[in-house]
């Protein structure tokens, strides 16, 4: 799986189905050679002449170096494109050049301090490559990582770096950069939105020049997601070459690609440089998050694949990995502020008749907090909304049978909170500048040990005092005027990391304590979407918009990265609140189901209709849910590209499949179309449950299942069953 051909110096990373090599040059350089389909021959020893984009490179003196395909690459030495890290030295000089010294190749993977990783488990075929640069006159060591998946196909990175010099400052450290040799017909496919629309699908030329996606938010954002990926011009879902990218890091990230004149690409992800700058003293070593690299040469299908099973396995942990998640039903769009002890408990007792089992409190239980305008920070309960406190209601609760789950939003504070009274220095700011308010609220300083610990306090009581299994973490700003009262002037370019590093610590710390209840990010609906967020919590509130037309396009983006099973989705009212659409509470279950399906509305208001096609929606889910959370996910027609959205889910053992085909909208004297199931067993023949239809799975693959997009809110959902 990974190994070195002393004799030509090369380094052979191999998967399944990938390779990815570098070789030394002149015992001296690090080389990118190959990323792509597993190769089953050699390389021979690298040259320059084999390597670079323009023939005859005399020595690394020239600007030949601008063409070179560095594995990890530093300012100053003639490449002129965006680099892999920038130092300042003491002496001042931003000059640095690194040399190859050695490497180890060791059995597993080792975990990252401090950030979230990707991990491996007894049995499973892991290794690390590390590779060690040095720059001698600084005295600084770059330990390039490279942990290889071999049945799961996927590669991670990661960079540490290590002064053993002079004190010194690290402007910028990419988790992962690679050199593709020219690629001009390649596109770069992202996904953005905003708040209510997050995760659509870009896809771009790569045209000269740099082109990235950024977050500046101090969250990955709605707005761009810290994932890539470079595809051929044609590749598809079924078809072409692709290279993806994503960042384990829940921060300010940037990711992009720049084309040279001679078109060779580079590709870079990592911790946004604006506004990072950390102080390395002597000794002083810098972790870069991970970067997750995924090679398809059978399109994006096979890339979602293989990063959902990677990070459904051995990124998500904790007791609800694997085991049955909660049907829930949340009150936020169903009361907003206006309820109390007894409202919710009329929620739970309709929404115990069809079957859900867990009714989470969302925001509003607690202090001042009557609108979004206080509140925040104070942390106990408001006993004229719950005389009873959380114990009384939990009990309540539990009495119907079901589980008892709470909102926090634990990263900020109201102005006028005794919180913010007693500890005003306890925000982001930067001091002599008015600090911005955002929903009012502002973020608490996560870049100090004691707000973090105050935080692992105060959560922990309520945790311990109520029976609570579920909680809802949300985080609803951006952060501005970045900085710290804590840290002295030199340090202030550190904030903004370090404020990611202590929520891991909190999240770790509080996850660790309270191993038994779920845990879902949210972050003003699916704004920290993101693999590092999914290491601690198994699944996020995929956006504030729940509307099933929405979904189809902010689900199907999502799925690009990240796994149906690690996705929020509920059923809300209609009209909706966020569009104004009215569909059908048939499509609305459809399209919730394949996610963590859930309900945000109160079942008292549904109809006799309704409230049964809840109840069996609900048994539906949980028979089939494995299926749609661990088996394999074919997307077959994209919202993006009609009106229709085909998305397939196979069991492992290809016994059960399910298609969801679901229309924005009907389209008078529809044409017949023909959706080409995928994975199938072409041998075997499947039965359409609930009817005595039968269709060989050669059939469904290759003539497909016809379906007419002639109604308004048009829903299907098919169960395939092997004979
Ligand atoms: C955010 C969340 C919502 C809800 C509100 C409560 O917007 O995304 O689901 O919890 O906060 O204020």
């Amino acid at each position: 799986m990974i190994t070195f051909d002393r004799e030509n110096e090369v380094f052979y990373l191999n998967t399944d189905r990938t390779t990815y090599a570098m070789g030394v040059w002149n015992g001296e350089k690090l080389f990118h050679r190959y990323w792509g389909k597993r190769l089953v021959n050699r390389l021979g020893k690298t040259d320059l002449n084999d390597c670079v984009w323009r023939p005859h490179v005399a020595d690394l003196g020239d600007n030949s170096s601008d063409v070179l395909p560095f594995e990890y690459s530093t300012y100053g030495n003639a490449d002129m494109r965006f680099p892999s890290a920038e130092f300042t030295f003491a002496d001042g000089s931003r000059v640095s050049n690194l040399t190859y010294k050695g490497y180890e190749i060791t059995d597993g993977k080792p975990a990252l301090d401090g950030l979230p990783s990707t991990y491996c488990e007894v049995g499973d075929k892991v290794q690390t490559l590390t590779v060690h640069l040095e720059d001698a006159l600084q005295n600084v060591e770059v330990v390039l990582s490279y942990s290889v998946f071999e049945q799961l196909d996927a590669i991670t990175r990661n960079v540490k770096i290590i002064n053993n010099g002079e004190r010194l400052l690290l402007d910028s450290a990419m988790s992962a950069t690679v050199d593709f040799y020219g690629s001009p017909e390649r596109e770069l496919l992202h996904l953005d939105g905003s708040w209510a629309r997050e995760r659509h699908i870009t896809r771009q030329p790569i045209t000269p020049g740099n082109q990235s996606v950024n977050s500046r938010y101090g969250c990955s954002s709605s707005f761009h997601n810290p994932f890539i990926a470079l595809c051929d011009k044609n590749a598809d879902e079924k078809h072409g070459n692709v290279y993806a990218f994503n960042l384990v890091y829940s921060g300010n990230f940037t990711a992009g690609v720049e084309r040279n004149p001679y078109n060779g690409v580079r590709a870079y992800i990592g911790i946004n440089p604006t506004n990072f700058q950390f102080v390395l003293e002597k000794g002083d070593s810098f972790q870069t998050p991970e970067a997750v690299l995924v090679y398809s040469a059978n399109g994006l299908g096979e890339m979602s694949r293989i990063y959902h099973k990677l990070y459904r396995t051995r990124l998500c942990r904790g007791k609800y990995r694997d085991s049955e998640r909660f049907v829930l039903v949340n009150n936020w769009e169903a009361t907003y502020f206006d309820f109390n002890e007894d409202k919710i408990v009329e929620i739970a007792e309709r929404a115990s008749k069809v079957g859900i089992d867990t009714m989470v409190l969302d925001d509003g239980w607690f202090s001042s907090r009557i609108s979004d305008d206080n509140g925040l920070g104070d942390w106990y309960e408001n006993r004229d909304r719950l005389p009873n406190g959380l114990e009384g209601l939990a009990k309540r609760i539990n009495a119907l049978g079901m589980r008892f789950g709470l909102w926090f939003e634990p990263e900020m504070v109201n102005p006028g909170t005794e919180l913010f009274k007693n500890h005003p220095d306890w925000i982001i700011h930067t001091k002599g500048r008015k600090p911005s308010l955002n929903r009012h609220q502002y973020t608490l300083d996560y870049s100090r040990d004691d707000v973090c610990d105050y935080i692992i306090d105060t959560l922990s009581g309520i945790l311990s005092r109520a029976n609570i299994e579920y909680v809802k973490w949300d985080m609803n700003r951006c952060m501005s005027e970045p900085g710290s009262a804590f840290w002295d002037g030199a340090h202030q370019g550190e904030v903004m990391h370090r404020y990611i590093l202590g929520l891991y610590r909190v999240l770790e710390t509080i996850t660790s304590r309270f191993p038994n209840v779920l845990f879902e990010s949210c972050a003003g609906g699916g704004a920290r979407f993101d693999a590092g967020m999914l290491y601690y919590m198994p699944q996020t509130w995929t956006s504030d918009d729940s509307d099933a037309v929405e979904r189809l396009k902010i689900q199907y983006g999502t799925s690009m990265a990240y796994p149906f099973s690690s996705m929020g989705a509920h059923v809300s009212a209609v009209p909706n609140h966020q569009v104004g659409r009215i569909t059908s509470f048939d499509m609305r279950c459809n399209v919730a189901m394949m996610g963590q399906f859930g309900f945000e509305l109160d079942l008292n208001k549904c109809t006799d209709a309704e409230l049964e096609t809840a109840e069996q929606a609900i048994k539906t889910y949980r028979k089939l849910g494995e299926v749609f959370h661990k088996g394999d996910c074919h997307r077959l027609r994209s919202p993006f590209e009609s009106d229709i959205c085909a998305i397939e889910f196979v069991s492992e053992d290809k016994n059960t499949v399910i298609l969801t085909v679901n229309c924005s909208k009907p389209m008078p004297s529809a044409p017949d179309e023909y959706i080409l199931l995928e994975g199938l067993d072409e041998t075997a023949v499947y039965t359409v449950e609930g009817t005595d239809r039968r269709f060989g799975g050669d059939y469904l693959m290759n003539v497909g299942w016809h379906y007419v997009n002639n109604a308004d809110s048009k829903t299907e959902m098919t169960v395939f069953k092997k004979v």
